[in-house]
């Protein structure tokens, strides 16, 4: 009651306030500071509050003699409050400057935070231009499972760059790359580095002539400076979150075509690693036309993949329209892996990193359709396979598949674990047991298509599979999805 009657009270208090605040800065709306994370469940300082990312424009400046990496990051984003200051990611290098809406703003740095607070304050719903000058020895971020994302360095790939030698004075440690997953994009450019806000892109790559660099998209453009530089300007028209961005650097070989249906792809393989790589990359205008018909059309205008030297990375990752694999790429499974990632993970994003089994456990579920589609063992058998522990259908059959609850990894440690990808994708096998192969396959495709380019949650995904199918999957949630312990064998399907 007295709580109720000060706060009554307080109101004409506060306005009064403002009313004179206002008065004080002629007339300005009066902002509050963007929050410094998005209290993503596994990286609560993730991302920022306070507004979202339409486009990024990143020009970045690569020196693979000395590692250096000059950039310029413009950033056209949307106030969703009344801003005073917001953050952005950012990890390492030095910020030059700042400007938004073109007049220069003041900024600090804490952590991996970047505050900005800009000359006037923003409006709500007001689209400004954040201009952000950097530069510095990009480092790489080693995740909490021991694997290393952000901006990596890699040797040439031997064999000499694609009909150029390897520009004189470059040393051993000839190129580069930069992944972001879960949280490395922070380390080549600032940004709201959180799944939950996807934007288009342009990036910008200048690097020494005789390099390739390849980012996602097309390539727009590829200009010769007077320098003694190459600019090549790549363009992402389709949204996309900042963990699948990438940005290759070194003496790549290049090979270009189209799918039998039309999609360009955009293939570029470390020299040392094309001999072996050439009959896998081969089949992926293929896999793009199966997954075309499996899954609904391809969601981006291009496709393709990069070959890195071999030893670059300890993992591929599905960066968008351009998956990243370390050489020699031999495994088909790989390749359709990472192409299911850009139905399941690029175009349909998690929500949150606690939502990473809707990537992996589509994915993986992929490669066992392509399989089944392919004269090799059937969903049906890799399911059994791994209830078994049967390797000799699956050699992660045996593995800690069922430690935790897909839905609900124990921490950031583990959402790239087992569970979340084998036993991700058995619960999708379990709903094809419950709703019969028509059902299953319309579900597949509706939620590629209803929510293409967006982003959604495990609970989406329930909620949405009981509507699309008409059956109640309770069980199915309960037991494989968010379940302890090892799930029983279930009664073989009808
Ligand atoms: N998303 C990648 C893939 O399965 C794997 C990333 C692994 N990352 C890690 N930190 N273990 O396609
Ligand atoms: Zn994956």
């Amino acid at each position: 009651m007295e709580l109720r009657a000060l706060s009554r009270l307080a109101v004409p208090a506060v306005a009064s306030l403002l009313a004179l605040t206002t008065a004080c800065t002629g007339g300005t709306v009066q902002g509050r500071p963007g929050a410094s994370g998005l209290r993503d469940p596994y990286f609560p300082k993730a991302g920022n509050g306070g507004y979202q990312v339409d486009h990024y424009a990143l020009d970045l400046d690569y020196d693979p003699a000395d590692g250096e990496l000059h950039g310029t990051a413009v950033i056209t984003a949307r106030a969703e409050q009344g801003l005073s200051s917001f953050n952005l990611d950012l990890s390492g290098l030095k910020v030059e400057g700042v400007t938004v809406q073109g007049v220069g703003a003041r900024y600090n740095r804490t952590g991996n935070e970047l505050t900005v607070r800009p000359a006037e304050d923003l409006k709500k719903g007001e689209v400004f231009r954040t201009e952000i000058e950097y530069g510095g020895k990009p480092k790489a971020l080693t995740d909490a499972d021991g694997s290393k994302e952000g901006w990596i360095t890699t040797e040439d790939g031997g064999g000499g760059a694609a009909g150029v030698d390897a520009p004189a004075g470059a040393d051993a440690r000839a190129g580069a790359v930069g992944v972001g997953e879960p949280v490395g994009s922070m380390t080549w450019f600032p940004g709201n580095h959180h799944p939950s806000d996807k934007a288009t892109y342009d990036i910008t790559l200048t690097v020494p002539r005789g390099y390739e660099a390849v980012s996602n998209g097309e390539l727009r453009s590829r200009t010769e400076g007077p320098d003694g530089r190459t600019a090549f300007a790549w363009h992402s028209p389709e949204p996309m979150a900042s963990y699948l961005a990438t940005a290759v650097v070194g003496p790549y070989k290049v090979t270009t075509g189209r799918t039998p249906s039309g999609t360009a792809f955009y293939n570029a393989v470390a020299p040392g690693e094309a001999a072996a790589s050439a009959g896998t990359l081969a089949r992926l205008p293929e896999m793009v036309e199966w997954g075309n018909g499996r899954f609904g059309p391809y969601p981006f205008s291009t496709a393709g993949a990069v070959v890195l030297p071999a030893g670059s990375l300890g993992y591929a990752l599905e960066t968008q329209t351009k998956p990243v694999f370390s050489g020699p790429l031999e495994s088909e499974e790989l390749v359709l892996h990472e192409l299911a990632h850009q139905w399941f993970g690029n175009s349909v994003s998690p929500k949150s990193w606690k939502d990473m089994w809707l990537n992996e456990g589509f994915a993986t579920y992929a490669e066992w359709l392509w399989a089944e589609d392919h004269g090799g063992p059937t969903a049906q058998r890799h399911f059994e396979a791994f209830l078994a522990g049967d390797t000799s259908v699956d050699e992660e059959a045996d593995s800690d598949w069922d430690a935790f609850p897909p839905a609900s990894p124990p921490g950031p440690d583990q959402i790239s674990d087992q569970p979340v990808y084998y036993r991700g994708a058995m619960v999708l096998h379990r709903i094809r047991q419950e709703v019969g192969d028509e059902k299953f396959f319309a579900l597949v495709r509706g939620w590629a298509a209803d929510h293409r380019h967006g982003n959604a949650s495990t609970a989406d995904f329930t909620a949405y599979a009981q509507e699309k199918t008409g059956h109640d999957l309770k069980k199915v949630w309960d037991v494989w999805l968010y379940g302890e312990g090892r799930p029983k064998q279930p009664a073989a399907p009808k």
